[in-house]
């Protein structure tokens, strides 16, 4: 069992669940397009396959499926708070929460706030969430990290887009990961990856995104050990921003080399692995893919009890953070793991052709008047827009 500080009461992650598209495709479809080996992307990117929304999800329905279990379980009672991150926002102005906050009935004395800094805003939206807990213990938090990744077509960039939400509550005395009090941040300026107003696409800069990411990283992990964090040696796992699986064990392999770490690299490959299953199928999930690794290593074989797990969080542009957390006692009995399997699974399989139909139906959605076909099997759907106002609703409906 580690010792290690904590705040008091314990607060952290009480429940976590994820949504993702209806749709998948398998990255050896693109491979045929880009006239590559599919082993570029099966083992150069790590990524076996991809998420695809259906024309009638975007990051609102998604973010309330994944929200739906977590309300249906604990209720709203003492709910005061919804932190909705996303970098592929679909308003200028109003919080893509305040959709969820009706979708999911909850209560009006709740305050609802849209965060924003590339993928990096779900781990201030956990951290924002832990002070207002440690505040008032009575008081819940609910964290939503939604995004849906968009490149332009045909850029190298391509195969590493992914859709995906995973909703956390953030409680005190939590039934699944207690967070440590110390973190380590970095905020850097640099034009690695960004989406001007007027695109729907991010514009990146790829090679310069890896070695910003690694520098942030370092940087991040050098605050946090002067801030009391644990030493690399006492981390069991660690969990990294991934938008493409390969990236989390080459950070790793570099965060460990420039801390003169003496693991093996099977050691260190040993610590991400488990990490990578959700989103090697999803693909990069943006502010969500952190904890997408966190939600893999939990569903995973290893009992975590009493393990300590570091966080390494990224956001291009850039800002970078480090924390880490224990994993509980019991915390299985709060996990739905089957049912995320099952999630995977589930995903209808498109081939390329229907792959860029989809893309050409999400380019046409954010117009004045339109209205989405029913296709998707989600609990609630993006009926259209009307009047410029987007319309949701249950699917149900
Ligand atoms: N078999 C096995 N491996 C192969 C192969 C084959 N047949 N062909 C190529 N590879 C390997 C390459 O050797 C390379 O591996 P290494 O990096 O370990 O050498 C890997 O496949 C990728 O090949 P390339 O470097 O040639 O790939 P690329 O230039 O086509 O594009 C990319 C890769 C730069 C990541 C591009 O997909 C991209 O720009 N993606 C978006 C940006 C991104 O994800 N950046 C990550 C950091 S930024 C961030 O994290 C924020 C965020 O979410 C965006």
């Amino acid at each position: 069992m580690n010792t290690y500080q904590t705040s008091s009461p314990a607060v952290g992650i009480d429940d976590i669940a994820f949504a993702t598209g209806a749709n998948r495709i398998d990255l050896a479809e693109l491979a045929g397009r880009f006239g590559v080996e599919p082993a570029k992307y099966y083992v150069g990117l790590g990524q076996s396959e991809m998420s695809v929304p259906a024309a009638d999800e975007d990051i609102v329905t998604m973010a309330a499926a994944a929200a739906a279990p977590i309300i249906e379980r604990h209720g709203s009672g003492r709910l005061r708070t919804v932190l909705f991150a996303t970098e592929s926002g679909i308003d200028q102005s109003k919080s893509a929460g305040v959709y969820v906050h009706r979708l999911l009935g909850l209560p009006q004395a709740v305050r609802v706030v849209e965060l924003k800094q590339a993928c990096y805003s779900a781990t201030a939206a956990l951290q924002f969430a832990a002070a207002l807990v440690a505040r008032n213990p009575e008081e819940t938090v609910l964290v939503i990290a939604s995004d849906v990744a968009r490149y332009e077509l045909h850029s190298n960039a391509e195969p590493t887009q992914g859709a995906g939400a995973v909703a956390m509550l953030v409680a005190a005395d939590p039934a699944i990961l207690e967070l440590e009090t110390a973190t380590g941040v970095y905020t850097q300026d640099v034009m690695d990856f960004w989406r001007p107003n007027h695109s729907a696409t991010a514009i990146v800069d790829g090679k310069l995104s890896i070695s910003a990411y690694q520098d942030a990283i370092e940087g991040a992990w050098a605050d946090y050990r002067s801030r009391g964090g644990a030493d690399f040696s006492e981390v069991d796992h660690f969990c990294y921003h991934q938008p493409f699986t390969k990236m989390a064990i080459k950070a790793h392999r570099h965060l460990a080399k420039s801390l003169g770490s003496e693991r093996t690299q099977e050691e260190l490959d040993a610590q991400i692995e488990p990490t990578t299953g959700y989103n090697r199928r999803i693909g990069n999930s943006y502010t969500a893919s952190v904890y997408l690794a966190l939600l893999a290593l939990l569903d995973g074989d290893e009992d975590l009890t009493g393990r300590r797990i570091a966080f390494l969080s990224y956001g291009s542009g850039a800002v970078a953070e480090c924390f880490s957390g224990i994993v509980r006692p019991g915390y299985r009995s709060a996990l739905r793991s089957d049912a995320n399997r099952a999630q995977l699974d589930a995903r209808t399989v498109v081939d390329d052709a229907r792959y860029l139909q989809l893309l050409e139906d999400a380019a046409s959605a954010d117009v004045h008047d339109s209205d989405r076909p029913r296709e998707t099997g989600a609990p609630f759907r993006f009926a259209g827009v009307v009047g410029d106002r987007r319309q949701y609703e249950p699917t149900s409906a």
